[in-house]
C-alpha cells in the first residue's frame, strides 16, 4: 500500500522555523519551547523546530526541543552543505524520532545563485541527501520554488533525491504562485511518473502570496500529497504559510468531500493561537477563519435570532471544537430584540414584554452611539428603565487644557433643564478640573464613591470604560460610561449618576427610604 492510498494526512508544523522567519517574529528560547509543547500536545506529527546551522540560538532551541518533546518527529531545517547537515543532525539527534530537513532552490532562478548547472546541482543533490541520510534515517528534501521549477527538471531531481534515501518530498510554493488546479496536477504528475514516489511521502508546502495557500494545500492532497506544510495563524514570511487551523478544520467539517485524517486535537487551537499571536506580536486579524476573534461572532439581528433557534443556521462548525467557550453574540446597532432578550437571561435579568419594548428603544439609541454594548451598559440601561431617567443634565462640549506646567483647565458646557451654561474651573488633572466644572454648574453634595477606568479594546485608540458610583443623603447611583477619550468618559459617567440621583429624589420624595435599585431585583 502506499501512502496515497491511505486518507491519513501528516500534520508539519513550521512555525518555529517559516513561522519565525518572519520579519519582527522573532520569539525567545522560552518562547519556542512553549509552543513546541503546545503542538506536541495537540497532536502534530512532525515539528520544524528551527534551522540550527542559522544562530546558536537556533540551534540551541532545536537540541533542546528534540529532547523534550514527547510524540512528534522533530526536524531541523539544512541547506545542501554538508556542514549544515551536520549541524542539523546534532541538533535533532537527541529527538527520538528524528528527521533532517535538506533543500536547494531549483528553479532557473534559484539555479543561478549558487550558479550551477543542471547537471551540477542534480550531482550536489545526490551528494547532500545521501550524506543526510547516512546520519539519519529519515531525511525530507525540498526543492525550493518547486512551482517555478521545469516539470522535467523536477521529476529527475525528485528521482535522484529518492535514490539518494530520501523519505519525504516535500514540494514548495515558495513565492505562493500556484493555484488549486495547478498544485494539484504537479502532485499527481509526480506520483504518477517518478520512479520510487510510491515509497516516499509527497508533502505540500505552501506560501499564501495570493491568498490560495489553504486551497492549494487541500487540492495538494487531493492529488496525493499526504503531509501539509503549515504555521499556526498562517504565521510566515509576507502573507505567511498555509494555517494549521484552516485546513484541519477543512478537512474535518468537509470531511465529506475530503475524506482525510489527520492526529490533531482541533479543541487546543484557540489556546496555541492565541499564544502563538502573543508571543510573536502577530495579532490575528478579527474575521481570519477559524481563529479571528469575529470567526465564532454574530451581531446582525437576523444572524442573532437564527442562532438562538438553531446554532445551524449560521455556524458550520461548533465553537467548542476549536476550544471556544462557545458563540458570541456582542450586542450592537444590529442586534434584533431575541438577542437582547438573551443577553439579559445569561445576565439573571427576566423582564416583561413592555419593559423589554422600553429597555429596547434605549438600547437601540445607545448603540447608535456606541460601536459595542457591554454587559454593564445593557444593565444600566435596565436600572434606567426602571427608574424612568429623565436626562435634566447633559453634557454638550468640553475641553480640557492639561500638560507637566501647572493645574488642568476644564470648560464645560452642559444643558441643565433644556437651557445651555458654560463654566471652568482648574483641578489635579483633567479629570478633577472637569468634575470641579460640573459641580459648579449644578451645585451638588453627592460623595463619589468609586471611581474606574477600564480599557475595553486594545491600542492607543482604546475605548475606555468609566464606572463612577456617587452618594448623597442615603441614595446611591451608579453612571458608567466608555469613549475613546478618557476624560469625556469620566464626564458622560458623572453626569449619568447625578442625573440617576434626581430621578431618584424626584420618585421617592425627600426624606423617603432611599437606597440603590439593582437590577436583580426585577427578577
Ligand atoms: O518556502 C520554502 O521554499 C521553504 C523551504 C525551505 C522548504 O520554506
Ligand atoms: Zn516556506
Amino acid at each position: 500500500m502506499t501512502q496515497t492510498d491511505t486518507n491519513r494526512v501528516l500534520i508539519f508544523d513550521t512555525t518555529l522555523r517559516d513561522g519565525e522567519q518572519s520579519p519582527g517574529a522573532t520569539m525567545t528560547h522560552a518562547e519556542k519551547l512553549e509552543i513546541a509543547e503546545l503542538l506536541d500536545e495537540m497532536g502534530v506529527d512532525i515539528i520544524e523546530a528551527g534551522f540550527p546551522i542559522a544562530s546558536e540560538g537556533d540551534f540551541r532551541a532545536v537540541a533542546e526541543i528534540a529532547e523534550r518533546s514527547k510524540n512528534a518527529v522533530i526536524c531541523g531545517l539544512a541547506r545542501a552543505q554538508l556542514p549544515d547537515i551536520d549541524r542539523c543532525w546534532e541538533a535533532v539527534k537527541k529527538s527520538e524520532r528524528p528527521r533532517i530537513h535538506t533543500f536547494i532552490g531549483t528553479s532557473p532562478l534559484h539555479r543561478a545563485i549558487p550558479n550551477l548547472t543542471m547537471d551540477e546541482m542534480a550531482e550536489r543533490i545526490e551528494q547532500t541527501v545521501s550524506h543526510a541520510r547516512n546520519l539519519c534515517d529519515n531525511v525530507q528534501w525540498s526543492p525550493m520554488d518547486a512551482t517555478r521549477t521545469e516539470w522535467e527538471y523536477l521529476c529527475r531531481v525528485i528521482e535522484i533525491a529518492i535514490k539518494a534515501g530520501a523519505t519525504t518530498i516535500n514540494i514548495p510554493d515558495t513565492v505562493g504562485y500556484t493555484a488549486p488546479r495547478e498544485s494539484a496536477a504537479l502532485i499527481r504528475r509526480l506520483i504518477e511518473t517518478v520512479p520510487g514516489a510510491d515509497e516516499v511521502v509527497f508533502a505540500t508546502h505552501c506560501h499564501n502570496d495570493l491568498g490560495m495557500a489553504t486551497a492549494n494545500s487541500l487540492a495538494a492532497v487531493e492529488a496525493g500529497a499526504r503531509q501539509i506544510e503549515c504555521t499556526i495563524n498562517g504565521l510566515g514570511e509576507r502573507a505567511g504559510n498555509t494555517a494549521l487551523e484552516e485546513v484541519v478544520m477543512a478537512m474535518k467539517v468537509r470531511n465529506d468531500i475530503m475524506p482525510f485524517e489527520t492526529g490533531i486535537d482541533t479543541r487546543k487551537i484557540m489556546h496555541i493561537s492565541r499564544r502563538v499571536a502573543t508571543v510573536s506580536g502577530f495579532n490575528v486579524q478579527f474575521n481570519k477563519a477559524i481563529v479571528g476573534k469575529n470567526a465564532f461572532a454574530h451581531e446582525s439581528g437576523i444572524h442573532q435570532d437564527g442562532m438562538l433557534k438553531n446554532a445551524e443556521t449560521f455556524e458550520i462548525m461548533r465553537p467548542e471544537d476549536v476550544g471556544l467557550a462557545g458563540t458570541s453574540l456582542p450586542l450592537g446597532k444590529h442586534s434584533g430584540r431575541a438577542a437582547l432578550r438573551a443577553k439579559l437571561k445569561g445576565l439573571g435579568v427576566e423582564v416583561g414584554d413592555n419593559q423589554l419594548k422600553d429597555i429596547f428603544v434605549r438600547f437601540k439609541e445607545l448603540a447608535d452611539r456606541k460601536k459595542e454594548v457591554f454587559d454593564d451598559d445593557v444593565l444600566a440601561l435596565v436600572t434606567a428603565t426602571m427608574d424612568g431617567d429623565t436626562e435634566k443634565l447633559q453634557l454638550v462640549n468640553l475641553k480640557v487644557v492639561c500638560g507637566t506646567g501647572g493645574p488642568a483647565e476644564a470648560t464645560l458646557e452642559m444643558e441643565i433643564d433644556g437651557a445651555e451654561h458654560s463654566a471652568s474651573c482648574q483641578g489635579d488633572g483633567p479629570v478633577d478640573a472637569s468634575f470641579k466644572a460640573v459641580r459648579k454648574l449644578h451645585p451638588n453634595t453627592a460623595q463619589l464613591q468609586l471611581y474606574q477606568v477600564h480599557a475595553v479594546t486594545e491600542g492607543t485608540d482604546a475605548q475606555a470604560t468609566v464606572s463612577v458610583r456617587l452618594a448623597e443623603d442615603g441614595m446611591i447611583a451608579t453612571g458608567q460610561s466608555a469613549d475613546t477619550d478618557t476624560v469625556v468618559a469620566s464626564v458622560k459617567a458623572y453626569v449619568q449618576a447625578l442625573n440617576r440621583l434626581l430621578t431618584r429624589r424626584e420618585k421617592l420624595g425627600p426624606g423617603a427610604d432611599a437606597r440603590e435599585i439593582s437590577y436583580k431585583e426585577l427578577g
